[in-house]
């Protein structure tokens, strides 16, 4: 197995206010994430909005630069000097198509354009091909070749725009919640096609979502983020049959269950989010945690074990 993408206690950290009437304040939207994940694997991060799921992903395309950290994809330092190497090794897809999309152009154009400016050697020829080629690969038909993108469905929109990632053939995709603007029967088809694009090209998915039940279906290991840090890590399996921090046996209680499970009891959380300019000492969760002790709002758990979770008293 090929790891393509190593991050070591990646951060983002960003200085807001200063202005006449305010103090200057420091939003931690990423503190201490660290992770890998190998080729044809998936690496899914969950958490309330807010919780620096798109940051981790603005990071890991290469869009911003990381306050602290390390981050190495497919055996390069991503520092900003390497990024323009990195361009064609990892590639987003977002939630919504619509904005991604040039509305302007046709999906042909939309899929060649990469190519013309990162392949400069091609012919129109070969481009052409290549993006028919990908039409095909991502279940669109060829005739959608001469299409302009509002002529398109949500889902298959969604299409466009994975086609578009995959033209210049990247190890890593970054998918920030990709299916969270389609509806439920469009949903399962795009993750499939999602699936069935990762066996066959090898590529490592870091998938992001709201949704734990996309997540179950897409998931090979789950990292759970609250106020910018990883709270747990592990498994798909190990997270959701023996969740061990609280927030995320509360998340879980929250999503609906295909098997039906009479002892299981939704958990409200009390209490509002803290304001990320104010990431409370000690663990971050202790204010909305019904299992505090007064060593959680002292100490601040950090992850650790096999299957870690960011707390004194983790379940199970
Ligand atoms: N450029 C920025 N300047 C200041 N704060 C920012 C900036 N970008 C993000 N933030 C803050 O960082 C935190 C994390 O934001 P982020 O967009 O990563 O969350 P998210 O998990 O993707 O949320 P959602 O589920 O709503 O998409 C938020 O509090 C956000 O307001
Ligand atoms: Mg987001």
């Amino acid at each position: 197995m090929s790891v393509v993408v190593t991050a070591e206690n990646l951060a983002r950290h960003y200085e807001v206010g200063g202005g006449l009437f305010s103090k200057p304040g420091v939003v931690k939207a990423l503190s201490h994430a660290s992770f890998t994940i190998e080729a044809g694997k998936t690496l899914a991060v969950v958490g309330e909005s807010g919780c620096g799921k798109s940051t981790l992903a603005r990071l890991v395309t290469l869009i911003e630069e990381p306050t602290a950290g390390t981050l190495n994809i497919a055996g390069t330092d991503a520092t900003p000097d390497n990024w323009d190497k990195l361009r064609d090794t990892v590639q987003i897809v977002f939630q919504d198509p619509y904005g991604s999309l040039n509305l302007r152009h046709r999906v042909g154009a939309i899929l060649e354009e990469p190519l013309k400016i990162n392949r400069p050697n091609m012919s129109a020829k070969e481009r052409q091909a290549k993006a028919r080629e990908m039409i095909e690969l991502v279940g669109l038909r060829p005739e959608h070749y001469d299409r302009f993108p509002h002529m398109f469905s949500g889902g298959q929109r969604q299409r466009i725009a994975v086609a578009r990632a995959l033209m210049l053939e990247p190890k890593l995709l970054v998918l920030d919640e990709p299916v969270s603007a389609l509806d439920l029967s469009i949903q399962s088809q795009v993750l499939n096609l999602l699936l069935d694009l990762q066996e066959r090209l090898d590529l490592a998915y870091l998938f992001i979502s709201h949704d734990l039940s996309v997540v179950r279906h897409v998931a090979d290991d789950v990292v759970v983020m609250y106020l910018g840090r990883p709270v747990e890590f592990g498994s798909k399996d190990a997270v959701f049959s023996n969740p061990r921090h609280p927030y995320t046996k509360a998340l879980l209680s929250a999503t609906p269950s295909t098997e039906p499970n009479p002892d299981k009891k939704r958990i409200k959380l009390e209490g509002e989010l803290p304001s990320p300019l104010a990431i409370p000492d000690g663990c971050p969760f202790a204010p909305r945690c019904w299992k505090a002790k007064d060593r959680c709002r002292a100490e601040r758990p950090e992850l650790m074990g096999d299957h870690p979770a960011a707390c004194f008293y983790p379940e199970g």
